[in-house]
């Protein structure tokens, strides 16, 4: 797909992996950005175009789409770890949050669109997806099964949309340099890294981004046996 030109909106484009998404962007001649957050007053940067949009709000949805009409490309990138969900402690209510929004938030933000997608000549749809979405996690059980769920989801929307001509893109990444992942000194990619990585996948009509090593290396050890 063409970055040049396009419109885009970028779900959690505040912070984070969602910023520099926005920016690679707009380093690719994109005309306008929509940096879609829970409050507009965090967007700071004047090349980004605030827009109110809580994922799990089915209003704040609604009101984007009719705000955004123009858009030709989607980045669901707001997300959220659940961590004090442990796996035999604790209540449910961190991995229920991540589901909320990394998974329906997800599908809610795809649903509104796909029609606008469809009207500006298909466009693109990308989900900001994990080594988690493969690998089941003892320490973190909640956000990896939010993230499987979102890789399913992102599968169910490449081929629905297929016949409108949405390219449908998922990108994996491990450990990336953000308030989210800074619980643990574990190597870390820039989220620079992962926004550029995909404008070479979007540019070239790719469906997968394995951003770095163990990524590529869980994805490839997916047709092992399970192990005991
Ligand atoms: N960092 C990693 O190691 C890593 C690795 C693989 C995948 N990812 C994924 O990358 C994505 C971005 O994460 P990040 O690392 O950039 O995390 P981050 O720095 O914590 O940023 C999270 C972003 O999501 C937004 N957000 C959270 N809940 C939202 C909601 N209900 N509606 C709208 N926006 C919401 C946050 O907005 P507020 O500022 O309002 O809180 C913020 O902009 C997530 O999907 C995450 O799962 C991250």
């Amino acid at each position: 797909m063409e970055i040049k030109g396009s419109i885009a909106l970028v779900t959690g484009a505040n912070r984070g992996i969602g910023y520099a998404f926005a920016r690679a962007l707009i380093a690719r001649g994109a005309a306008k950005v929509y940096a879609a957050v829970r409050d507009p007053a965090s967007v700071s940067d004047r090349d980004l175009t605030p827009l109110r949009l809580d994922v799990t709000v089915p209003e704040e949805v609604a009101a984007a789409a009719a705000a955004a009409g123009d858009v030709t490309m989607v980045i669901n990138n707001a997300g959220v770890g659940g961590f004090e969900t442990e796996l035999l402690r604790g209540s449910f209510a961190g991995a229920r949050e991540a589901m909320e929004i990394n998974y329906f938030g997800t599908w809610a933000v795809s649903r509104a669109f796909a029609p606008i997608l469809a009207r500006n000549g298909g466009g693109a749809l990308i989900n900001m997806l994990s080594t988690a979405s493969w690998a089941s996690r003892p320490d973190y059980p909640g956000y990896a099964a939010s993230k499987a769920a979102q890789w399913s989801l992102t599968g169910a929307l490449r081929e629905g949309l297929r016949e409108q001509g949405t390219l449908v893109i998922g990108v994996h990444a491990g450990f990336v340099e953000t308030d989210l992942s800074s619980f643990t000194d574990a190597p870390k990619i820039s989220a620079e890294d992962v926004a550029e990585q995909t404008m070479e996948a979007l540019a070239n009509d790719r469906v997968e981004v394995l951003t770095d090593e163990r990524t590529r290396q869980v994805k490839h050890a997916l047709s092992r046996p399970v192990e005991r």
